[in-house]
């Protein structure tokens, strides 16, 4: 079982999601292991909507969004977008699309030329979409600067020249040159500084009313996604823990691993008694090996069942989803699914 409910409102629906990486090892590079980077994850997102996708670091994240970006081919599942399955699209096939989906970046420095004037930057990402503003470019790059809260006259100055959250709007402004309609915001926020990260929030905020878009915003900060997501996904090792309407992820966190999140977050309301959750606990290096869930290692509820199969996706409310069987019995849950 999945969180899918899929309708004309929904632009991006993912379905059963799988990537493994292999591990090489020794002088002939011979396949040791496997990475279990994405293991069967499903989601969708609504037209004009964010879903918040949050987890530490490693958790699969950015190859989700290279998934879908097809920058990697995925080893199963459908990535449905405005009702297309691009998995087995060609780059050909892909061509026409590749605008419609774009990316920003955590560090847009890596992303912008140094030796290109922020103009030059924007046009060619226009250029290298096929998109040919001709005598209108200059009015074209004037007005996306203007959307993003810069100076028309910042268009002939470098990327150096400017601060980070400056850089991460021109950034902006390079994905929103070409029109997409799904942007994927691949922890954007993460490098800047609180008082910035809330500016550039508020200005994907202001750009999703006015231009309709729809998100996928990546963060390892449960406290970002609270003001921009409808729904958030929480992630760990590869796997989809918890899945809910983001007031249900606050108020009703049910799986162990979106607890630890929100108490190790420092400005929720949150029972602090949620940290019982050991943190440091050691987790195996063959994890990929790992039967049963990929929690137990720092689980407080631990037990045989999850160390031999570990328990599947279920619903527990209205679109809220669990990866735990515990959840039932911890009394951390609500009496619908007593
Ligand atoms: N090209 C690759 N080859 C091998 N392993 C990879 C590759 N890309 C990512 N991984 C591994 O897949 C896992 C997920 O990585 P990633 O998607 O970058 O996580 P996140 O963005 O959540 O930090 C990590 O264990 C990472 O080391
Ligand atoms: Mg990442």
């Amino acid at each position: 079982m999945n969180p899918i409910r899929s309708n004309n409102s929904t632009i991006l629906q993912v379905e059963g999601l799988k990537k493994y990486f292999p591990v090489r090892r020794g002088l002939f590079q011979r396949i040791s292991g496997w990475v279990k980077a994405v293991e069967d994850v499903s989601f969708q997102i609504e037209k004009g909507k964010t879903l918040g996708m949050v987890g530490e670091s490693g958790c699969g994240k950015t190859t989700i969004a290279r998934l879908i970006l097809k920058l990697l081919d995925a080893d199963e599942g459908r990535i449905i977008f405005n009702g297309q399955d691009l998995v087995p699209l060609s780059e050909t096939e892909m061509k026409p699309l590749r605008q419609e989906i774009q990316i920003i970046f955590q560090d847009p420095y890596g992303s912008l030329n140094p030796r290109m004037t922020v103009g030059q930057s924007i046009a060619e990402g226009l250029r290298v979409a096929g998109v040919f503003p001709g005598p209108d470019q200059k009015s074209r790059l004037e007005q996306l600067l203007k959307m993003v809260g810069m100076s028309p006259a910042t268009m002939d100055r470098y990327p150096h020249e400017f601060s980070g959250g400056q850089r991460q709007r021109i950034g902006i402004a390079r994905a929103l040159s070409v029109e997409p309609a799904l942007i994927i915001c691949d922890e954007p926020v993460s490098a800047l500084d609180v008082s910035i990260q809330a500016q550039i929030i508020n200005l994907l905020k202001d750009l999703q009313d006015e231009l309709d878009l729809s998100y996928l915003f990546i963060s390892h900060d449960l406290n970002v996604v609270g003001y921009l997501c409808s729904d958030v996904a929480v992630m760990y090792r590869g796997h989809m823990m918890e899945y809910a309407p983001v007031d249900e992820i606050f108020d009703r966190p049910l799986h162990p691993y979106t607890q630890l999140l929100l108490s190790a977050a420092p400005d929720t309301a949150i029972d602090k008694s949620y940290a019982r959750i050991e943190m440091e606990a050691e987790v195996p290096e063959n994890l990929a090996e790992t039967v049963g869930c990929s929690f137990q290692h720092k689980c407080p509820l631990n037990e045989d069942r999850c160390r031999d199969i570990g328990s599947t996706f279920m619903n527990v409310g209205e679109n809220h989803w669990v990866r735990c069987w515990r959840t039932g019995e911890n009394g951390t849950l609500g009496p619908d699914l007593a």
